[in-house]
């Protein structure tokens, strides 16, 4: 007999083609994300889990889970999982890093050009039939790049490779981690070990890359953007929940900060009338990270390798906790 696998969401076709081969799939269609009352009923069922980040599998759903062996996220972040709690369970998680580096320290640097130099807005701008009412010498200026302090939180893999980017358009790049990188690393991506509260006082733009943890649970706050430049921007291709979205809108709009440029956001997805979508300084994306094509390919093969060892009892090849 064929082991079970359930998929939270669809996943390209060649990958379904060969899941198919080897098991019997479910996968899930109509509202995403799935809602727990289904879920509470498949991952009864199956040996194997593919899953997403709006898919919180907490304790509750790893207790139904008798049968289960792995849960593969087609995620980098694994935040919606109790990894601990399927560890004692005896179930692998596996995720997908370093295929969607490059992905997402591009998305979070065309975000820090899109916010300083007014791409988005301009956009809206032109939509509205506005462009006539912008175009005297002060109108509608952005900000140049070079020279600009970035700021970046979580010196890992993403952040690293944004520090390349930003090199090149001759930034100057501060960043703050729990323990600095070693010197020659530091000296190889021309940055400079900051605490964190330099990191907030100096930075022009600051451009989040820490996962989400109780450490990092609304860490920008009304305390932080008070100590915030009024001139500086953030940037967030992390996860939502690292921000007080309230005290982000109040900050915004009382120009305590200059501005944001966010994928990720508390609650996803938004609807149009979040507040945010009614600040112009704000630049929104739909969660799209790692979403290019060549990426999101190699997170299906990823999660898919991560699934087939997690079932036959091996360790995934990306996997948390083990
Ligand atoms: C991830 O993989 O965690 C990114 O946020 C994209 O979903």
């Amino acid at each position: 007999m064929k082991r079970r696998v359930f998929l939270t969401r669809r996943l390209h076709d060649f990958a379904l083609k060969k899941l198919k081969k080897k098991y019997q799939i479910e996968i899930h269609s109509g509202k995403i994300p799935i809602p727990k009352s289904k879920l509470r009923i498949k991952i009864k069922e199956v040996d194997g889990l593919i899953c997403f980040p709006y898919d919180k599998i907490d304790k509750e759903l790893i207790d139904l889970a008798k049968n289960l062996k792995v849960i593969s996220t087609y995620s980098v972040g694994f935040d919606h999982i109790d990894t601990d709690y399927a560890k004692k369970n005896k179930i692998f998680v596996g995720y997908t890093p370093e295929v969607l580096t490059n992905a997402t320290a591009d998305l979070a640097f065309s975000l820090i050009i899109d916010v300083l130099r007014r791409v988005s807005e301009g956009d809206r701008i032109i939509r509205a039939g506005k462009w006539t009412e912008i175009y005297g010498a002060y109108d509608y200026v952005g900000l140049d790049l070079q020279h600009k302090t970035l700021g970046i939180l979580g010196l890992g893999r993403i952040g690293s490779t944004l520090a390349k980017r930003a090199r090149a358009f001759d930034m100057k790049i501060v960043y703050h981690n729990r323990m600095p990188i070693s010197k020659t690393k530091e000296k190889l991506l021309g940055v400079n070990y900051v605490s964190f509260d330099k990191l907030i006082l100096q930075s022009d733009i600051i451009s989040i890359h820490v996962p989400h943890t109780n450490e990092t649970d609304q860490l920008f706050n009304k305390k932080v953007f008070k100590k915030m430049k009024k001139s500086a921007f953030l940037i967030n291709t992390a996860r939502g929940k690292i921000i007080n979205e309230k005290d982000l809108v109040i900050a915004l709009k009382k120009k305590m900060i200059a501005g944001a440029a966010l994928d990720v956001f508390q609650i996803e997805p938004i609807n149009k009338n979040h507040p945010l979508t009614r600040i112009q300084n704000v630049v929104l994306a739909p969660h799209i990270g790692s979403s290019t094509k060549e990426t999101r390919e190699k997170m299906a093969e990823i999660t898919i390798k991560n699934l087939e060892h997690g079932i036959r009892g091996k360790r995934p090849i990306y996997s948390v906790g083990y």
